[in-house]
């Protein structure tokens, strides 16, 4: 892999200081997310099913590990384990932005070690919005990926002194849309969306959304320590957290498959994104943190522990499967009603 490329370097970069600044605790507004228990489920453990359809894979689990890395050698390691772990749960991996491999082939292996240890699992393919459709279709046929996901990152690029400055998407993401052979999910990094924003992407062609909301990964915290000049933590005000970006999304649940992620830390995170309409959730900073503060075993254990705690929250308020989740009662603190009536979300 080529040592001097500044690409490769901005990715080792952003995996030391994800865990440099990675919190145990969430930001993400669950907090203002109320569920009621049943007192009389009706159910038995041994019935509860937590499998969910993603984009046609049936995954065991209703969590799936969004996009890190790819590039450097760190990342292979990486994208390895996380494949490995998505294949013992049976759940869908993503991978970082493969817009390095796009520029230096030499990198591929740091991609293609995810369809290597997850050879029949759900794997998603990475490029940013100003790809066009031959590149991201490159990027599929790589790893053999069942689906790609264009993420948006403006707040990160303009806190990269060497970020993008021009920001005309929408035409590529409609051109990739329409031309490539897997389904298409478009995501942010950490910032969110508006429903403004997803009606333009519905307006694109775009059926399947990543919320990514702030809570969790902070790129305007990463990038203002890569770039030391400037101090650029006030771009996170811009930011809609997941819970609120998933606010934003209500409006769209009827015909547009919404994914949650961002901030993710616990069983109860995950389980109250389902109820808010994600039809899974994606985790980064929590997996990666494991992986290299501890070990792909410790890591296992923790998500084998997420998956009995989603079951125990379920049965406490009755749900058997996913879609009994969605029919829980639910209430909101005073913040967050307040939102929803300021931005007309009913
Ligand atoms: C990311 N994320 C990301 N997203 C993306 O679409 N392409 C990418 O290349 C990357 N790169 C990346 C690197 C690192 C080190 C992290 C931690 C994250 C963003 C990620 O997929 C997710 O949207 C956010 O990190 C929010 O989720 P968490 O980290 O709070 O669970």
């Amino acid at each position: 892999m080529p040592k001097q490329d500044e690409q490769i370097q901005r990715k080792v970069e952003h995996l030391f200081l994800a865990e440099k600044y990675f919190t145990d605790e969430s930001y993400a507004g669950f907090e203002g997310v109320r569920l009621i228990h049943n007192a009389i489920p009706e159910l038995s453990m041994s019935e509860i099913d937590t499998s969910v359809d993603f984009l046609g894979f049936k995954a065991s689990h209703p969590f799936y590990f969004n996009a890190i890395t790819g590039g450097s050698n760190q990342s292979e390691k990486f994208n390895s384990e996380l494949a490995k772990l998505a294949n013992d749960f049976n759940i869908p991996v993503s991978s970082g932005s493969m817009g390095v491999y796009l520029r230096i082939p030499e990198t591929a292996n740091s991609f293609k070690v995810l369809r290597e240890n997850d050879p029949k699992g759900f794997v998603i393919a990475n490029v940013s919005a100003k790809a066009n459709a031959k590149q991201a279709q490159k990027a599929i046929d790589l790893i053999d990926a069942n689906a790609l996901q264009i993420h948006l990152n403006v707040l990160q690029e303009l806190a990269m002194p060497e970020g993008e400055r021009e920001f005309y998407w929408l035409d590529n993401i409609k051109d990739i849309v329409s031309n490539v052979n897997v389904p298409v999910i478009v995501k942010e990094v950490g910032f969110g969306l508006s429903q403004e924003n997803i009606r333009q992407l519905k307006k694109c062609g775009v059926k399947n959304i990543d919320i990514s909301g702030f809570g969790g990964t902070d790129f305007a915290e990463i990038e203002t320590a890569r770039n030391h000049e400037l101090d650029l933590t006030y771009l996170d005000q811009f930011s809609l957290s997941t819970v609120e970006s998933l606010l934003e999304a209500q409006s769209s649940l009827d015909d547009t498959t919404i994914f949650a992620s961002g901030g993710i830390r616990t069983a109860m995170d995950i389980v109250k994104a389902l109820k808010l309409g994600a039809t899974s959730v994606g985790i980064s900073g929590l997996a990666l943190h494991h992986l290299q503060k501890f070990s792909l075993d410790e890591t296992k254990l923790l998500f084998e522990s997420i998956s009995v705690q989603i079951k125990i929250i379920m049965a406490a308020i009755g749900a058997k499967n996913i879609q009994e989740i969605k029919k829980a009662p639910i209430l909101f603190d005073g913040d967050l009603k307040d939102y929803a009536i300021q931005r007309n979300i009913v």
